[in-house]
């Protein structure tokens, strides 16, 4: 299994770029289905999940290459097949971000159902109810999704719980549906909004993105973008953010919206982390004050993101005082907590709730990842543990960060493969 090899305890120092956010690269690409002729996507992260969507675009008969690293140019000449390869979708349950476009773009749908992964089971039954509200006949057989519907009729689409991937699942394939739709309790995460902006400068009739209801007006096509960039990474950002505050030296991450990430940025103070915010950058500066404890809950955009809870635990473990976090979004997404016990430090699990009681320092060990931000909340762990940390299925984290052992190495960490 492949392997990152850390020396704890040097400082970082300097400035970092954050690149392309993967959780909007996704969806954008899947809606790049609905949009006739040529799209060019920029800022886009070379990340295994993102190649992942390139091959399934082409399955689907979309042609898309990456070029000059971080551009991918679509080419959509509207010959597309409606059946979404099975090892693809279960390598990575984003690829079911095509059943919307393909229903709206096709009439028909057939997706493999994405598996559960290791943080839960995650369902898509949000998704198909508000494909049947759409006026979609939907099936479940042989592990396999197929919908069919000769015109997508608008009307209210009210969503059980605000999840991300049906907000926009369906906000694309209402796009092409005949008359209004209201997507109600809908999810407000910036990487919908820049779905939306996509999908809006491409032709789409589409109200009220980032509110909890969402007015989409139907039209018959969408045309192809001559360029359109992909906003920054917040959740790599929010890493890159604790990373510095854990090596306690001046690091200057570049390329962040801070308005994507108040909620990070208020409980990082609330902690003791001292840094300024400016218009495109947070500057990380040495603390004025020993970290000490909060406590977290995660939430829904704009509340405190799930995907930076691993990471945020990493810190807390050295925070004086208990801190209580409450993953409230999965059903699994403690895993980290065990391997960082490994390192030294002091975390009792129940059910839901993690309770972290600060310890003067981690010692390096042997870890493994189990899933992409656990991957991160470790690696950011043998930042600042003592001796050598060994970190084991890398392949977790490349599907989601853009060479972040390199960023490090950049700033001063102290690691090799
Ligand atoms: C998106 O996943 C992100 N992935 C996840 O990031 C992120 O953790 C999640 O949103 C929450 O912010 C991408 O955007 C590619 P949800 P998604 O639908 O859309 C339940 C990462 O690390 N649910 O908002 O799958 C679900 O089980 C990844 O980059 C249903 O029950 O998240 C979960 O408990 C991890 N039925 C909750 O809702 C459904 O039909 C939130 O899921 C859909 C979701």
């Amino acid at each position: 299994m492949s392997r990152l090899t850390i020396e704890g305890g040097f400082p970082l120092k300097g400035t970092v770029q954050v690149s392309g956010a993967k959780n909007s690269v996704l969806p954008i690409l899947a809606a790049c289905i609905m949009l006739d002729g040529e799209t060019v996507l920029t800022n886009v992260p070379y990340l295994n999940d993102v190649s992942i969507m390139v091959r399934m675009l082409s399955a689907l008969g979309v042609r898309a290459e990456y070029y000059h690293h971080n551009k991918i140019k679509i080419w959509n000449k509207g010959k597309l097949r409606h059946m979404a390869p099975y090892d693809l979708v279960t390598s990575m349950r984003a690829s079911f971000f095509v059943a919307g476009p393909l229903l709206a773009k096709t009439g028909l749908a057939k997706v493999p159902l994405p598996g559960g992964c290791s943080i839960g089971t995650r369902p898509v039954d949000i998704h198909l109810k508000g494909f049947e509200a759409l006026g979609a006949k939907v099936s479940i057989e042989h592990g396999f999704v197929s919908m069919q519907a000769d015109k997508l009729k608008g009307g209210p689409v009210p969503l059980g719980f605000p999840s991300v991937g049906a907000t926009e699942n369906l906000m694309m394939a209402a796009s092409l549906a005949e008359g209004d739709t209201v997507i109600q309790n809908a999810a407000k995460e910036p990487e919908i909004t820049d779905l939306a902006n996509l999908l809006i400068q491409a032709g789409a009739k589409i109200e009220g993105v980032g509110t909890s209801t969402i007015h989409i007006t139907g039209v018959k096509t969408l045309q192809g973008l001559a360029s359109y960039p992909i906003i920054p990474d917040r959740i790599e950002a929010g890493t890159l953010i604790i990373a510095a505050a854990l090596c306690d030296d001046e690091v200057r991450v570049e390329g962040v919206v801070p308005g994507h990430i108040e909620s990070v940025l208020y409980k990082l103070k609330q902690c003791g982390v001292n840094f300024t915010v400016e218009e495109n950058a947070v500057v990380v500066k040495p603390r004025k004050r020993n970290l000490t404890a909060v406590d977290i809950e995660t939430a829904p955009y704009p509340g405190f993101p799930t995907d930076m809870q691993a990471q945020m635990m990493t810190l807390l473990t050295i925070a004086e005082g208990k801190s209580i976090i409450k993953e409230k979004i999965f059903e699994n997404r403690f895993m980290h907590a065990r391997e960082l016990m490994r390192m030294g430090a002091k975390i009792k699990i129940d059910e839901h709730t993690a309770t972290i009681t600060g310890v003067k320092n981690l010692s390096g060990a042997e870890v493994k990842i189990t899933d992409l931000r656990a991957g991160a909340a470790l690696i950011l762990a043998g930042l600042v543990a003592k001796g050598y940390t060994n970190v084991y299925g890398l392949h977790h984290l490349n599907r989601g960060y853009y060479q972040l052992d390199q960023k490090l190495k950049e700033l001063g960490a102290k690691s090799f493969k």
